[in-house]
């Protein structure tokens, strides 16, 4: 997920501007094209809401010929043999389904579908990165989650952009 400071990971309007970051932190590492590239080579499997189908589909598809599951209860179509719809049951689809067939499953939001995943404990990494700006309204991430989560910081990387990820671990009991 990417996150304003206070929180929101997207605009009302639905504009995504403010990804771009015009900040300098000088100690900060440089992410490059090459660097993004090998790591999305490690994701085998993209879960996402239907309102963020939606919205990649108006930006323009970045995820290439990976399998993609898109959450909806509508009947959605398309003629893009990588993406499935699922409808229903996220625990069944997580335990019985993806994790026979994929290792690194990235759940790419929204901020509902994120929220029902951790509820249900089906997230084992959160890793949020926090951009350099208040946006002030939107939709927020962690506006109620209504239950507690321990969780262990993993990493933290600052980038030349002013962008700090915070990488955690799900503590599970
Ligand atoms: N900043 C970031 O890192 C980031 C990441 C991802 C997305 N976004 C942005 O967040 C916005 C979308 O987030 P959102 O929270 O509004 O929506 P969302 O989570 O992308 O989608 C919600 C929709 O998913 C479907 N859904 C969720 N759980 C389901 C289930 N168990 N079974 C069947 N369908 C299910 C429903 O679709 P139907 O209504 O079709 O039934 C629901 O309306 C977009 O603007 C997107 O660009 C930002």
């Amino acid at each position: 997920m990417v996150s304003s400071l206070d929180g929101f990971i997207a605009k009302k309007d639905g504009s995504v501007s403010w990804l771009q970051s015009t900040d300098h932190y000088e100690k900060g590492t440089t992410l490059s094209e090459e660097v993004v590239a090998e790591f999305l080579k490690t994701i085998d499997c993209y879960v996402m809401g239907s309102r963020t189908y939606e919205h990649a589909l108006e930006l323009g598809w970045p995820y290439g010929d990976v399998p993609v599951i898109v959450l909806t209860n509508r009947g959605l179509t398309t003629e893009r043999g990588s993406v499935q719809f699922y409808s229903g049951d996220l625990d069944k689809l997580v335990n019985e389904r993806l994790k026979p067939n994929y290792k690194n499953i990235w759940l790419v939001g929204g901020a509902r579908l994120a929220k029902d995943f951790i509820r249900l404990k089906l997230a084992d990494d959160i890793i949020i990165a926090i951009m350099p700006v208040i946006l002030g309204g939107g939709t927020l991430f962690f506006d109620y989650i209504g239950q507690e989560e321990l969780l262990h910081l993993k990493d933290v990387t600052a980038y030349k952009d002013g962008m700090v990820e915070l990488w955690y671990e799900v503590k599970k009991e």
